[in-house]
């Protein structure tokens, strides 16, 4: 791949990492260096630093660092060549004919040949809905529902027509090849027979947040099923990763982002001036969507339809939104369907006024709960009040639980105190819930449990003046993750042969630790260890060591929860689970300073 070494330093130079950066993240200045909440993984308190005399960034969070380049490949999913192209334009430096390995070169022609072919696809349909007697049906239709030809070409609308094979032909004859129309999933082939994947259907493109052309849907005019159908995954287009017309909501002025269902409402609302509204692409939403409305929102307002679907997609997406960082409220529309039809009989006033009084996560909760518990019954009451301990318990900031347990008992007509001690019960009894998706938990679990023991250990190595303050908290026995196979006990002897040298005022040289190891993998393993950098600054450090400390301590309190809660506990036990919760409270806020 190979532009020479000097024109890479050249461009990586000559791009500010700050401003870079702080197109995706809100970055605070403290000290030299800039924080902010990782782009890269959840979380709430910023972990994600900038440091601007070396140009680089690192999170003391998911350990993910690296420069300009890395940084810019990984936000805009692009590839070396790519960023590094993309950043030398903006820098102003020319790049020379770049030298790509064979495999480089063709997945990026492959990606930019379907990235053209699902535009001149676009352009077509735009042709057919705009310009041919076929195309007349959809643009009534489209008329009906009241999108202005303004919007037909900014969100540039189609018409796929009747024809089995006329995209193809027309594709065809621009010069592009069956295998990559196919790739494109933009036809099919079945029994050596050719067809359109879309024909007699609006179309809507759907756009990365670069603005390129991804994927369609295609809407049924009238009846039909399936009233949306959507392209397959492609090697440009991935669900997942994207959201209707964030390629306009990105750019917008507005405060908040506002999540809808589906494209007609995102359409209708851009229309009426809300150019901050993107929807998830005919899938539950994501965490990789969320995250990418994080790079550009701090706030979100999910608006739901009003069916019992629309609720529970709700409920299920308000997690995963907060996880991402984002501050969320939820709006129901009232006395319609869906924002498109509330649109059709309200003004835009109006509906800026329903995201003035967007409910908080928990009202909502009490509003969906109410209604599940409609009966008026005592009984009835009794089960919204715990449903409401349920998700008050969820809370894990001690002021905002607190605050919302006294608005929730007040709306409730309960005591604040009785409501309190329900949830407290809940979270003693359960642990302070993780509301992480259980799915992607225990894999990622395992591996952050890992890099955070590598880091401490690292750190320790290199700068042995550290042991005397690491071991008052931490004991050779918890740098093995609780539960992890007998391989990582190198660990605990790697700790231990520190620990003693401290104890005797020598230094461990490298090569002695080493020796620790019981075979070459062990060996290999503490090897692995030498190799973390430890943060330049004072600062950094102190950061980064309460981090990796913090968390090692976390999972030792974790593990005797959890051995203390299996079984049948006795008041011994409950007596120490609380005092492991009240542990595991304080951690929140451990911090080391090094002298
Ligand atoms: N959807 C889908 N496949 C379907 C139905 C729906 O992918 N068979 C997705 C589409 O993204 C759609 C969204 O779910 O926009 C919401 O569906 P629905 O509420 O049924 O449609 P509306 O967006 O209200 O569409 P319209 O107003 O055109 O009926
Ligand atoms: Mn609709």
């Amino acid at each position: 791949m190979y532009y020479p070494d000097e024109v890479i330093q050249e461009v990586r130079e000559r791009t500010d990492i700050v401003s870079l950066v702080s197109g995706y993240v809100s970055l605070q200045k403290k000290g030299s260096n800039y924080f902010g909440c990782c782009p890269f993984h959840n979380e709430k308190t910023p972990s994600f630093s900038v440091n601007t005399k070396e140009q680089f960034f690192y999170c003391f969070g998911c350990h993910k660092g690296g420069n300009a380049v890395t940084f810019f490949m990984e936000m805009e999913n692009l590839t070396f060549p790519e960023a590094l192209k993309e950043l030398a334009d903006r820098a102003g430096v020319t790049l020379p004919q770049a030298e790509l390995s064979e495999q480089e070169k063709r997945r990026i022609e492959e990606r930019t040949r379907l990235y053209d072919l699902n535009k001149e696809a676009a352009r077509y349909f735009y042709y057919q809905l705009t310009r041919t007697d076929q195309g007349a049906r959809a643009r009534e239709y489209l008329k009906d529902r009241g999108v202005s030809e303004e919007y037909m070409r900014r969100f540039g609308l189609g018409y796929a027509g009747i024809g089995r094979n006329t995209l193809y032909n027309y594709l065809s004859s621009k010069g592009y090849k069956t295998e990559e129309m196919e790739k494109a999933r933009l036809i099919t082939v079945r029994n050596g027979k050719i067809y359109d994947y879309f024909f007699n259907r609006l179309m809507f493109p759907i756009f990365n947040s670069a603005g390129q052309a991804i994927a369609f849907g295609g809407r049924v005019m009238g009846s039909g099923e399936p009233k949306y159908l959507n392209s397959p995954e492609t090697e440009v287009f991935n669900k997942r990763r994207n959201l209707y017309a964030m390629q306009f909501a990105k750019k917008s002025r507005r405060k908040e982002a506002l999540m809808v269902e589906g494209y007609m409402d995102v359409l209708s609302l851009h229309q009426a001036g809300f150019d901050n509204a993107v929807a998830s692409l005919g899938t539950a939403l994501t965490q990789e969507q969320a995250l990418l409305i994080k790079r550009f929102y701090n706030d979100i307002v999910l608006i739901y339809d009003s069916d019992r679907a629309g609720t529970q997609a709700a409920r299920r997406g308000i997690p995963i939104l907060e996880q991402a960082g984002l501050r969320v409220r939820v709006l129901r529309v009232p006395d319609a369907k869906d924002p498109d039809e509330y649109l059709k009989k309200h003004s835009p006033e109006d509906f800026q006024a329903l995201i003035d009084n967007a409910m908080n996560p928990i009202d909502f909760e009490m509003l969906v709960l109410r209604e599940e518990h409609k009966g008026g019954s005592a009984e009835d009451k009794v089960e919204t009040v715990k449903g409401m301990a349920q998700r008050l318990a969820e809370i894990d900031n001690d002021l905002e639980r607190q605050i919302h347990i006294q608005d929730t008992a007040e709306k409730l007509g309960v005591s604040a105190e009785a409501l309190r001690k329900e949830v407290e019960e809940i979270r003693r009894t359960t642990g302070i819930l993780d509301r992480r998706p259980a799915s992607d938990n225990a894999a990622q679990g395992r591996e952050e449990k890992i890099t955070a023991r590598t880091q401490l250990l690292s750190i320790l190595i290199q700068d042995q003046s550290l042991v005397p303050i690491v071991r008052k908290y931490i004991e050779p026995a918890d740098l093995k993750p609780p539960g992890a196979s007998e391989e990582l006990e190198v660990f605990v002897r790697v700790a231990q042969a520190l620990y003693r040298g401290s104890e005797e005022g020598r230094t461990i040289l490298a090569a002695d630790l080493i020796s620790q190891g019981a075979d070459a993998k062990d060996q290999e393993r503490i090897t692995s260890l030498l190799q973390y950098p430890r943060p330049e600054s004072k600062e950094d450090l102190e950061k980064l060591l309460s981090d990796v400390i913090r968390k090692v301590r976390l999972d030792s309190l974790e593990a005797r929860l959890e051995a203390l809660s299996s079984g049948e506990s006795t008041n011994e036990d409950l007596a120490a689970m609380q005092g492991i919760i009240i542990e595991k409270r304080k951690l929140q806020n451990f911090m080391i300073h090094i002298p």
